[in-house]
């Protein structure tokens, strides 16, 4: 497939991961990709997939500041001349567990890279968006409903899904789609911890426990929704945030009889 020959894409977050898997994979479907992350691990990424004849460029970054943010857009007009893609993925979740006690510091700095970042992202590349462009966020299911993930996490994922559906409305007649994904629990650097433990205690299949494939999700599975929703192949779809979590987030925490 080449349905995305001819764009260039921006993904944040790169270094790994979901972001990685998406880049891999645009790449692989004809885009020119102008990758960020923090981490030096996006370098990597941008190697991968010159190695296989693509273009992509990488930037070392904090994308979640508005500095850092146009030194990637500034990047990416002067590699390619033009940006048709955002995805913007970039995240972190400020420790995996529930805290009540947790300090205004540290909420606040997931809400500014998990939220302020897509915005900032949003707001620097829309200059240069031209009709068809299309931006996807990264979302989670921890921002659909509780239980799946940290407080702050979870607020700033709640708080995504709204930022697609409201700049999809501000953007009304400029024929730029604005579209996220929320994946569920998927094998990434972000999730290692979990996985590494099932995995060493030999309890993998408790991962995908709670939904009904009974798996954990890999990121290439994501990927392959974020490639869908950055192309011509999604044409009408627009505001809308894509569980990706094998229907975790479709069912309400009740054990049915078929399952017992
Ligand atoms: N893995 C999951 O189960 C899961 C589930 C739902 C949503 N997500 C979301 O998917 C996205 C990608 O996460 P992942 O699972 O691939 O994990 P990941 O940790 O591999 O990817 C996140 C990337 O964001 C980068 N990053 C963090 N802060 C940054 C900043 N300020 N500027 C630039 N880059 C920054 C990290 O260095 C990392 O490479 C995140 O937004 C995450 O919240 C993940």
């Amino acid at each position: 497939m080449s349905d995305l020959q001819g764009k260039t894409a921006i993904v944040t977050g790169a270094a790994g991961g979901i972001g990685r898997a998406t880049a891999l994979l645009m790449a692989r479907r004809g885009a020119s990709l102008m990758l960020a992350d923090i981490g030096a691990g996006v370098e990597e990424t941008a190697a991968q997939i010159r190695a296989k004849g693509g273009r992509a460029e990488a930037l070392v970054t904090d994308c979640a500041t508005d500095d850092g943010v146009r030194a990637l857009v500034d990047h990416a007009m002067k590699a390619f001349g033009r940006v048709d893609i955002l995805h913007a993925n970039a995240g972190i979740t400020g420790g995996l567990l529930p805290r009540l006690d947790t300090p205004s510091a540290d909420f606040m700095e997931v809400l500014r890279i998990n939220l302020l970042g897509p915005w900032i992202a949003i707001r620097e590349t829309l200059p240069h968006l031209q009709p068809g462009a299309a931006i996807i966020c990264t979302a989670s299911v921890a921002g659909l409903r509780a239980g799946a993930g940290p407080i702050p996490y979870s607020a700033s994922k709640a708080g995504v899904v709204n930022l697609v559906q409201t700049t999809a409305m501000a953007l009304t007649g400029r024929g730029i789609r604005v579209n996220g994904v929320a994946p569920g629990l998927i094998d990434t650097p972000m999730t290692a911890p979990l996985f590494d433990e099932a995995r060493a205690r030999g309890r993998e299949d408790r991962i995908g426990q709670l939904n009904p494939l009974r798996r954990g999700g890999r990121a290439e599975e994501v990927a392959e929704v974020v490639a869908f929703l950055a192309s011509d192949a999604a044409s009408y779809l627009n505001g809308q945030v894509l569980a990706v979590d094998g229907a975790l987030s479709a069912q309400l925490p009740f054990t049915p009889k078929w399952s017992l």
